[in-house]
């Protein structure tokens, strides 16, 4: 479909393809290990910002939110200053972003949790606890991914908790949704990767080799106890059946 201009009402900003981390399954890397020798790594600045999108096409969005295919959007320098600049031209538009959330101060998301307001969230994508997390979101720390989830929540943003399942973190899904609750985040959702798959060959692969910048390998794997579970609740934020149909399972 095309849209005219005027009826664009959605934008999608990749700000940056770089990022602080190396998950395996991303594209902006080779399994984790060496970078993407494709990508330029580049960011957009406000004043790109201002060109691309006039002031009149900002105030007639509904939305705006920093995802990205290749890198995060708190890897950009000027990630702030360019939702201060949509949220100064369209006080009602919603406005978000993804994350891995292990880079940036205190200060910063204290700053932006004001700038998003209410009309705003911030999806937190953390795949496990203090031991775990990191072995997919490779080069983050779970302290500073917290603090800094803690600084955004109680100067009011609102965060969403989004945890991929896997092998080596199926069995912390509960432990880590009650942290969330305990530190207030509005949502926990649980998610089923679909990249267990082989495009060369068509079929679902049962392992994904990954690998770190200091050339070391491991195997990842889906989840074992959960997948029928998660494959039924995928994109869904229904734990309480998951835990229901997972103990009923159990003791089958
Ligand atoms: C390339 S990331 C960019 C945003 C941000 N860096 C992040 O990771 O949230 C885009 C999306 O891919 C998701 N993602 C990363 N690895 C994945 C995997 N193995 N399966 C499914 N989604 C994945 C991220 O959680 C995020 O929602
Ligand atoms: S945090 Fe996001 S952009 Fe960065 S490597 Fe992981 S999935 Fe890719």
């Amino acid at each position: 479909m095309i849209y005219k201009y005027n009826d664009i009402k959605t934008l999608h900003l990749e700000v940056t393809d770089k990022c602080n981390a190396a998950c395996p399954m991303c594209a902006r890397n080779i399994n984790g290990g060496e970078d993407n020798p494709q990508l330029p790594e580049v960011e957009l600045t406000r004043s790109d910002v201002e060109v691309m999108f006039p002031v009149e096409f900002v105030k007639q969005l509904d939305r705006m939110y920093m995802c990205g295919n290749y890198g995060d959007p708190i890897a950009a320098k000027d990630t702030l200053e360019i939702f201060q600049y949509f949220r100064d031209h369209n006080p009602k538009m919603t406005l978000s972003l993804h994350t891995n959330g292990s880079a940036k101060t205190t200060e910063w998301w204290t700053k932006l949790a004001n700038v998003l307001g209410p009309k705003g969230y911030v999806v937190f994508s953390v795949d496990g606890l203090a031991d775990t997390n990191h072995l997919y979101r490779q080069n983050t720390v779970f302290s500073k991914i917290m603090t800094n989830a803690q600084a955004f929540i109680n100067a009011g943003g609102r965060a969403r908790w989004d945890y991929i399942v896997f092998a080596h973190n199926e069995h912390q899904v509960a432990e880590a949704e009650a942290l969330a609750t305990s530190m207030k985040f509005e949502k926990f959702q649980f998610k089923k990767s679909a990249r267990f798959f082989s495009n060369a060959s068509g079929v679902t692969k049962e392992m994904h080799q990954a690998a770190n910048r200091k050339g070391m390998t491991t195997l990842l794997q889906p989840p074992l106890i959960l997948s029928i579970e998660t494959a039924h609740y995928k994109n869904s934020v229904r734990l309480p059946v998951l835990k229901m149909k997972l103990s009923s399972c159990l003791v089958k």
